[in-house]
């Protein structure tokens, strides 16, 4: 089988999932939660280098206060436990969108993870918090701008091949799955970038559910797509 490098995932049907079990949505959330630990401890074993999630993003912040108060809660302690977790699976750690906007402990939790965490290399893991696509290319093009301004660069310095390196994945390689969970059809201002040539793969199995057999079955679904350009990603590097 062949694994891709990097995997990007929707994180979706927390609330639906909760919902069925007559629970509320804090309840999906809470178990979603523990289902992204499990997930990078069977990405890192089946040998994918690279895991993306999308866990907050810029729309999220208009769901109900408890919600969005609960999330905060749940992303506080979980950057706390997340050191251990880093170590454990010498897992490197990046978050990317505007983390300006969360409170200032939730900050330094992540300035923390991520400086402890950069010295491991087994799997590299990008947590979208506050992530929106559009307003990732924004910033990106507004510190271009302001390298231009400077005199820092040229517009014609400015390339297919070099404009990630604005964008907060810069550096990363560009997914080659991108999983969405309960059934919806849409990026959602995800990575739209980054996911120009990504193999989609939806399911309809809430995100609690999505245990290490789904994620084999989204990896097999990826080795029968019949590339056009010839070959898997990675293979024959198209
Ligand atoms: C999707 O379910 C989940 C979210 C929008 C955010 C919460 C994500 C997690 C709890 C997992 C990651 C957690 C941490 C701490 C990093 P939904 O609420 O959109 O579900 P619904 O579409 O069924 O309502």
């Amino acid at each position: 089988m062949n694994v891709p490098r990097h995997i990007a995932i929707i994180l979706d049907g927390n609330g639906r999932w909760a919902k069925k079990k007559g629970m509320p949505r804090g309840y999906g959330h809470i178990k979603g939660c523990e289902n992204l630990e499990k997930v990078c401890e069977y990405a890192r074993e089946l040998g994918v280098k690279y895991l993306t999630v999308y866990a907050f993003s810029t729309e999220n912040w208009k769901r109900s206060r408890d919600e969005v108060e609960g999330l905060m809660k749940l992303f506080r302690d979980y950057l706390k436990k997340c050191i251990k977790i880093s170590e454990k699976w010498q897992m490197k750690v990046r978050v990317i969108g505007e983390i300006s906007a969360f409170d200032q402990d939730i900050q330094d939790s992540v300035r923390k993870l991520e400086e402890f965490s950069s010295q491991f290399e087994e799997l590299h893991f990008q947590l979208a918090l506050n992530y929106g696509s559009r307003n990732e290319i924004v910033r990106g093009v507004r510190n271009l701008l302001v390298k231009c301004q400077d005199g820092e660069i040229t517009p014609e310095d400015v390339t297919e091949e070099n404009f990630g390196d604005y964008l907060d994945t810069a550096g990363l390689p560009d997914p080659d799955l991108l999983i969405r969970t309960s059934g919806e059809l849409r990026l959602s201002n995800f990575l739209l970038w980054q996911l120009a040539y990504t193999e989609f793969y939806f399911t309809d199995v809430h995100w609690p559910d999505f245990n290490r057999e789904e994620l084999v079955k989204a990896i097999e679904q990826y080795n029968r797509r019949d590339r056009r350009y010839g070959g898997i990603k990675g293979e024959k590097n198209v």
